[in-house]
């Protein structure tokens, strides 16, 4: 599938574009908070779905492996992203899962009915915490509330976190003595829907969550504990009824270009509308917490974003099963481009606007598919996205600042959104920012009003920045082609306005 700059450009004028020439303006709220965020919104997940994990993480015998068969590359872009939290094993795949099956010296390979095709179980728990020490990250397991049971949970639980008992003395023998201490667990993946294996009603839900909670809690008390929700009350409040006194967070998931492609075109400013969708899903579900009354302690972990949905028509279509080969289609380069990374930034912005609720949120997935790194044998591509990512956990600073923004509007056809997306950061003084500001414009530069002034820093003439976005908005990076990287350069500042190149995530670097 490539795309039609023509195309763009005419679709551009005919859809009516236009970043209405709006005073844009950045203020520092009078009096707000800074908010230290919590890194690990630059978490990722791994899922057993096709090339993910074999062939993606996991390739024993490659020239580029290492000696438990990782891929070292994957190793050091994964660590490049500084992620320092990953999800693991899914995702649909988990509802059909027995973690037994995939420990100890005896692998047996397992028909995996979610996605329907033989997975040889030769990575399993101890292979992932291994990887997850290798990239420095906290693994984090979702169990399996679909045709699982409770104390296949816990027993799990048991076999990472125990020091004593049959599931401690088996992991072992199996070589690693000393716990895993695994500290995040969640319990069930997108049980409310059709589409997984071992779908529960809303009433089932909240009991099951709620014991299957004790029994992990009983093998290791120190845990952080998960449960599947959604931005809707008919799901979630029942939950928070029967298990929340037990929970830490409550997980959300969001795609919003669906996963059959056919059925949306994926034009640049489909996607830019799409921008303001994880807003939406984080305010419902703060609203719900806040009816539930446990805002005050349940936190959101998005753990399962990104812009598109998995390409992998007939999803949880059992009768006709689902096209394998479509799932090459996940692969066509020129399918991630520059809205990919400002949808990204996006989504980050808009967790980080929420950083005293959102803890914790998971790119879907972290290679592959739809993922920010695309692994083939001879090395990776590191996708748009996957730049996006690596400026918001290398630059960006601790604190989040709240601001008062104003900007145009983007306009296409009936719909429309603000032209820029900003988020302000700063060190603990106060004395050094960063501003991402992403110009969804497709062709437009845009000026933003900052304010020096409420920043306590003397308006300068010039100001450092690191830019991302690519010769247009439709570029892409391809084998031995990464053509869209960060460029690091120096904005003039006319009358207190920085003018943001179009189609780009942008970092200013304020003192
Ligand atoms: O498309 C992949 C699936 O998306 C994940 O397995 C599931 O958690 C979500 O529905």
């Amino acid at each position: 599938m490539r795309h039609n700059y023509l195309g763009l450009f005419l679709a551009a004028l005919l859809a009516g574009v236009s970043s209405l020439s709006a005073q844009n303006s950045m203020t520092i709220k009078e009096g707000a908070e800074r908010v230290k965020y919590n890194p690990m919104v630059f978490g990722a997940f791994l899922e057993h779905f096709d090339n993910q994990v074999y062939g993606g993480v996991f390739s024993p015998g490659s020239p580029l492996s290492d000696e438990d068969g990782f891929r070292k590359d994957v190793i050091e872009a994964v660590k490049e992203l500084k992620v320092p939290i990953v999800r693991w094993p899914g995702g649909c795949f988990v509802s059909g899962y027995h973690w037994k099956d995939a420990v100890g010296p005896d692998r047996q390979s397992v028909w995996d009915k979610a996605w329907q095709v033989e997975d040889p179980n030769t990575f399993g728990t101890d292979e992932f915490v291994k990887w997850c020490h290798k990239v420095g990250c906290e693994p984090f397991i979702c169990t399996n509330a679909g045709t699982g049971t409770m104390e296949e949970m816990s027993d799990w639980v048991e076999y990472c976190n125990q020091t004593v008992g049959k599931f401690a003395r088996q992991r072992a023998a199996n070589g690693s003595p000393e716990p895993f201490n695994v500290k995040y667990w969640s319990i069930g993946n997108e049980n409310w829907g059709r589409h997984e294996l071992g779908e529960k009603s809303a009433e089932e839900w909240g009991p099951l969550v709620a014991e299957s909670a004790k029994l992990m809690l009983s093998a290791d008390k120190n845990i952080k504990l998960f449960a599947a929700a959604l931005p809707a009350s008919y799901w979630t409040l029942p939950l928070l009824e029967k298990a929340g006194y037990l929970l830490d967070f409550v997980s959300i998931h969001g795609y919003w270009v669906p996963h059959d492609i056919s059925k949306d075109p994926t034009t640049y400013l489909t996607c830019m509308m799409r921008t303001d969708g994880p807003e939406n899903s984080i305010s419902n579900t703060i609203g719900i917490l806040e009816e539930a009354k446990v805002d005050d302690r349940i936190k959101i972990a998005f753990d399962e974003w990104n812009l598109r949905g998995w390409y992998h028509p007939g999803i949880g279509d059992l009768k006709n099963g689902y096209n394998y080969a479509a799932r090459r289609e996940n692969d066509i380069p020129s399918t991630y481009t520059m809205a990919d990374a400002i949808f990204s930034a996006c989504f980050l912005n808009t967790c980080l606007r929420h950083a005293d609720v959102v803890d914790i949120a998971c790119i879907s997935p972290i290679t592959n598919t739809r993922g920010p790194i695309f692994v083939h044998p001879e090395g990776i591509v590191r996708r748009t996205s996957f730049y996006a990512m690596k400026m918001y956990s290398n630059d960006l600073l601790p604190y989040y600042v709240p601001t008062t923004n104003s900007v145009g509007k983007l306009v296409s056809g009936d719909q429309s959104t603000g032209v820029l997306d900003i988020l302000l950061t700063s060190d603990e003084a106060g004395r050094k920012y960063v501003c991402s500001i992403s110009n969804k414009d497709p062709e437009r530069a845009v000026p933003l009003t900052i304010d020096f002034k409420g920043m306590g820093v003397k308006t300068p003439k010039k100001v450092s920045a690191r830019i991302l976005s690519g010769k247009s908005a439709l570029d892409y990076n391809d084998i031995g082609e990464e053509r869209v990287k960060p460029y690091d350069t120096t904005l003039t500042v006319k009358d207190g306005a920085v003018t943001i190149p179009a189609h780009s995530v942008t970092f200013l670097f304020i003192e």
